[in-house]
């Protein structure tokens, strides 16, 4: 892979931003996600909302709802929606097989309920996150805190490498209050055998294999606009 620096990734994410933005029609409810490139596309969604575009949305994260509500994006609570018109989220990594892994901001439990609600669910991301493999960005794991351990154990039993996360010398706590263990499976070759294994496992809230989640990735590459669905 082809190491691109910030300024042409963040060219690229706004430009992937911008072609997802296109399939948000009058009166959708719009599933937000969570990290920079999602970022990208809230405010695009924002400008359009400015033109007359009207829409209700939910957040996959308390600071994309926060963010979203400093633009004036209405925002409907999550327990509320049976379903949603379309989402727009980045990724981690992506394979042409439109699986992913995500979860690097830790908001993955509420990203997959999106995605898994929407009937449109459209990931977009700068070209660095496109692989081959999934793996080489680990599996990020939403665990109950008090079978952190239990489920370390499990980890290793499945043959990966289980770290807790940290942030700021703390471990880290996500929205629902609970811990994210970085799981090292190496590169994977059969993601959606691990995420079901990973799916029996007692204590786990959410991992971030999204198997069959997802209806298309839009990427941009460089001035082009690459499409897998
Ligand atoms: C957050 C996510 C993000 O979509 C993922 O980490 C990509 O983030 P970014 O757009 O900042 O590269 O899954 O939980």
């Amino acid at each position: 892979m082809e190491a691109i620096d910030k300024s042409k990734k963040d060219a690229e994410k706004l430009a992937a931003a911008k072609e997802a933005v296109k399939f948000v029609r009058n009166h959708d409810v719009v599933g937000l996600g969570t990290g920079s490139t999602a970022t990208f596309a809230i405010k695009e969604l924002a400008e359009r909302i400015k033109d007359g575009l009207e829409i209700k949305a939910a957040a996959s994260s308390i600071k994309t709802e926060e963010l979203a509500i400093s633009f004036g994006i209405p925002i409907l609570p999550l327990e509320t929606l049976g379903t949603i018109d379309i989402s727009i989220d980045g990724a981690d990594e992506f394979t042409e097989t439109l699986n992913l892994i995500k979860g690097g901001g830790g908001a993955l439990f509420r990203e997959k309920i999106i995605a898994s609600l929407s009937k449109n669910a459209i990931i977009i991301t700068d070209s660095s996150k496109k692989v081959n493999l999934l793996g080489a960005f680990t599996v990020p794991i939403e665990v109950i805190p008090l079978a952190y351990q239990y489920v370390f154990n499990k980890i290793e039993e499945l043959g990966g490498k289980a770290t807790l996360r940290v942030k700021e010398s703390q471990k880290f706590i996500t929205d629902n209050g609970n811990y994210i263990i970085d799981a090292d499976f190496g590169l994977i070759n059969e993601p959606a055998q691990l995420a079901s294994q990973l799916n029996q496992i007692d204590g786990i809230l959410a991992h971030g294999l999204f198997i069959n989640l997802t209806a298309k990735i839009i990427m941009a590459k460089g001035d082009h606009i690459l499409t897998f669905q």
